[in-house]
């Protein structure tokens, strides 16, 4: 195992009812934004109880933050808490919500110039941020209890993370009874993103991490009982809870501790999200296999282990239960009803130079555990996902 820190002050409020505890955890004496999306929690009870939660409080709503939220957008809501000395950002929302306040909450103290520098430049450090925390409302990204936060600008059509200790909640509030009011079609992006999360984390090559590999093995057999559960009936509450903390614990930074990690699939899928407005788990859906069939070698013991612990595949040679593992991964994608290729996108080869010129043009050499995932190799990834 290497050497790590693990810092993760985030305070988790779990279960039902628990977002009436907002007001012991949301300062009374400073100004509030409260940030949410395009209106789901309208339809859900969720800012009905965030608004009797905080009776009494100065708060200021900011709404439309989109999903893959906008640089443009944010902008708007940084200059707002700026110019009205908010001291505290409620995001209450999904993974964009969260992302977005955190950028918002960075960039309203960034006095360097343009904010976009330090989704651009990754050498850059955050280190003041507004105060902010969460209600999440869907389990996915994990951006409830990390350090991360991923922009789109629509102008430019790019799509870039950054990450800060400063910019991590004080509190995530995580109600499972949020799924309920999911569209099935999240159900299945959050399932799928946050298994690909631990995928990133897990499976490149072995530093004799037995812990880490046994908490991610939990949550990826943990995603793949509860998930089908969740679908098959929303009002699940217990399969709800599980698969809500599973996502949780699948990027909150434990797991990866220690441990190489992988997140080329990441950064292609982003690329597939900027240019053509992908879901970001379908565009993981689409990547993934492709990685794991390019870099099979690299990532040969691994993939085997995996296929045995996770999928109970024993039989055969290495080969033979190499490519059973990459087969059972796509069937599990495509049983949520995402599709694994590019074509079902209506996306053709003529796409395929564009992404690699855009990482050569960033002078990418080469990504993935080893920095060897080659800008020709990422050509051939979406090749064989055509
Ligand atoms: O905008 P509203 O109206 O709220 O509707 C949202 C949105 O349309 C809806 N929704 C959310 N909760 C709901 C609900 N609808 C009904 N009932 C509820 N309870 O779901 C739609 C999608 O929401 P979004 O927040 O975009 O989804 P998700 O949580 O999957 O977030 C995706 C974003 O997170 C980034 C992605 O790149 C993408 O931009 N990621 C962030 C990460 C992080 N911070 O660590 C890591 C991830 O890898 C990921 O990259
Ligand atoms: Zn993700």
């Amino acid at each position: 195992m290497r050497n790590f820190e693990f810092y993760n002050p985030v305070n988790i409020v779990f279960g039902q009812g628990q977002i009436k505890k907002l007001n012991k955890l949301v300062p009374a004496n400073t100004k509030i934004m409260l940030a949410y999306g395009g209106g789901s929690i309208f339809k859900n009870g969720v800012y009905e109880q965030v608004k009797s939660a905080l009776t009494g409080y100065d708060i200021l709503e900011f709404g439309g933050i989109e999903p893959n939220p906008h640089y443009e957008t944010l902008m708007k809501a940084a200059e707002i808490v700026k110019n009205e000395k908010i001291g505290f950002i409620l995001a209450v929302g999904g993974g964009s919500v969260l992302d977005g306040v955190k950028f918002i909450a960075a960039a309203a103290l960034w006095e360097e110039g343009d904010p976009w520098m330090f989704l651009v430049d990754r050498s850059i450090v955050v280190t003041k941020a507004v105060p902010l925390g969460s209600v999440l409302t869907l389990p996915a990204t994990g951006s409830e209890m990390n350090s991360t936060a991923v922009v789109t600008r629509v102008s430019t059509q790019e799509k870039f993370a950054f990450a800060s200790y400063a910019v991590m909640p004080k509190f995530s509030i995580l109600d499972p009874t949020v799924v309920f009011s999911l569209p099935e079609k999240q159900v299945a992006n959050g399932v799928v993103d946050a298994f690909v999360h631990v995928i990133e984390q897990y499976l490149t090559y072995p530093v004799n991490s037995p812990i880490q590999d046994r908490f991610a093995e939990s949550i990826l057999v943990t995603l793949a009982e509860e998930g089908p559960k969740v679908l098959a009936n929303l009002a699940d509450y217990d399969a709800a809870a599980n698969f809500m903390w599973a996502a949780t614990m699948a990027l909150n930074g434990l797991i990866g501790t220690g441990v190489p990690q992988d997140w080329a699939t990441h950064q292609i899928g982003h690329e597939l999200t900027a240019f053509h407005n992908i879901d970001h788990a379908r565009t993981l859906a689409i990547v993934l296999p492709g990685i794991m069939k390019v870099k099979r070698e690299n990532k040969r013991e691994k993939l085997l282990q995996y296929g045995e612990r996770v999928w109970g595949i024993t039989a055969g040679t290495e080969d033979t239960r190499i490519d059973a593992t990459i087969e059972k991964t796509v069937a599990f994608f495509e049983s949520f009803g995402i599709p694994t290729k590019l074509s079902a996108y209506n996306i053709g080869a003529d796409f395929i130079p564009v992404v690699c010129n855009r990482f050569a043009e960033r002078g990418t050499k080469g990504i993935g555990e080893r920095g060897d995932l080659t800008v020709e190799q990422i050509g051939e990834v979406l090749t064989l996902q055509l």
